[in-house]
């Protein structure tokens, strides 16, 4: 129970590596308040929370897109706790789509989720994160944060975004003493591939292999205790980030081997 009287507040909370989140730090005696837009779904993660006082994790439904809804959730908060010592910004959708198929909607839905609604979410918790004890934010951004891919390059340039805001923010926020951190997490076997956005029925990764979202959950718990600029769940893949700043040829070839014969080494 390392965690006892620390206050969570854990966007994306009703499904995945979110609610792996929540159950895990509920578990070390965090008090969670779990947010997304189902509310049943809140309510069905929060039954199977280790007992306790049921009381102590909040359930708020709200669309992190939503200004007014993320406002009252957080009005919420503070009235239960006063402060925040986590904020983890999970919610988030995917898309598998090349860009000839991308449609505008959908690309503006991904983008006001995954880089404005993290981004205003972070703005908008600054006050109650201000009067949290040693606070710490958690933004999920993924390995192909660092890697555009093939096939996925607007949900990779979302998690780019996601990067790039942990590298200024950490730097905003120095003075407020609040420790900003970036998790990349792999393949994951969650629901989010059966909602995102698929115009062309692009093959599903094969999820054989994949990680539980209990491991990224625990990522997220060990960065509230010893917060790491960034955490990346594959080495291989922060390897091939670094590698496609200064020998992009060479990293081209190894993702295109890596990701099968769909897809062709740039001879140009
Ligand atoms: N699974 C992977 O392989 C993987 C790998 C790397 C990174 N990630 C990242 O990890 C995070 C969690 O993904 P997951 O795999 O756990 O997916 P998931 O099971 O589909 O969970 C996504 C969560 O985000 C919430 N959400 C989506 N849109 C929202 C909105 N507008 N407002 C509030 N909540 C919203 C969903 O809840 P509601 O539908 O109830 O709103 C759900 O709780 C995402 O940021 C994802 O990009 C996932």
């Amino acid at each position: 129970m390392r965690g006892a009287g620390r206050r969570a507040l854990v966007t994306g909370a009703s499904s995945g590596i979110g609610a792996a989140t929540a159950r895990l730090l509920a578990a070390e005696g965090y008090s969670v308040v779990l947010l997304a837009r189902r509310a049943d779904a809140l309510e069905g993660v929060r039954a199977e929370l280790p007992a306790g006082d049921p009381a102590q994790h909040l359930c708020l439904a709200a669309d992190v897109r939503s200004r007014s809804e993320v406002a009252a959730a957080l009005e919420t908060v503070e009235a239960a706790h006063g402060g925040l010592d986590l904020l983890v910004n999970c919610a988030g959708i995917g898309c598998r789509a090349r860009v000839e198929e991308l449609e505008p909607e959908p690309l503006r839905e991904l983008l006001a989720t995954n880089v404005e609604g993290l981004l205003l979410l972070c703005r908008d918790a600054l006050g109650l994160l201000r009067r949290g004890e040693s606070p710490v934010v958690v933004n999920l951004s993924s390995i192909v944060g660092r890697r555009g891919i093939p096939g996925q390059i607007a949900y990779a340039a979302s998690k780019a975004a996601v990067h790039s805001i942990g590298e200024g923010l950490r730097i905003e926020w120095a003075g407020e003493g609040i420790a900003v951190c970036t998790l990349a997490p792999a393949l994951t076997a969650t629901a989010i591939f059966e909602s995102q956005h698929n115009p062309a029925n692009l093959a599903p990764p094969d999820l054989r292999g994949a990680d539980d979202p209990a491991r990224v959950a625990r990522a997220v718990l060990d960065l509230d205790r010893r917060p790491v600029p960034e955490l990346s769940l594959r080495r291989s893949w922060r390897v091939l980030g670094a590698l496609s700043s200064f020998a992009p040829r060479l990293a081209d070839r190894i993702l295109v081997r890596r990701l099968g014969d769909a897809w062709r080494v740039p001879s140009r």
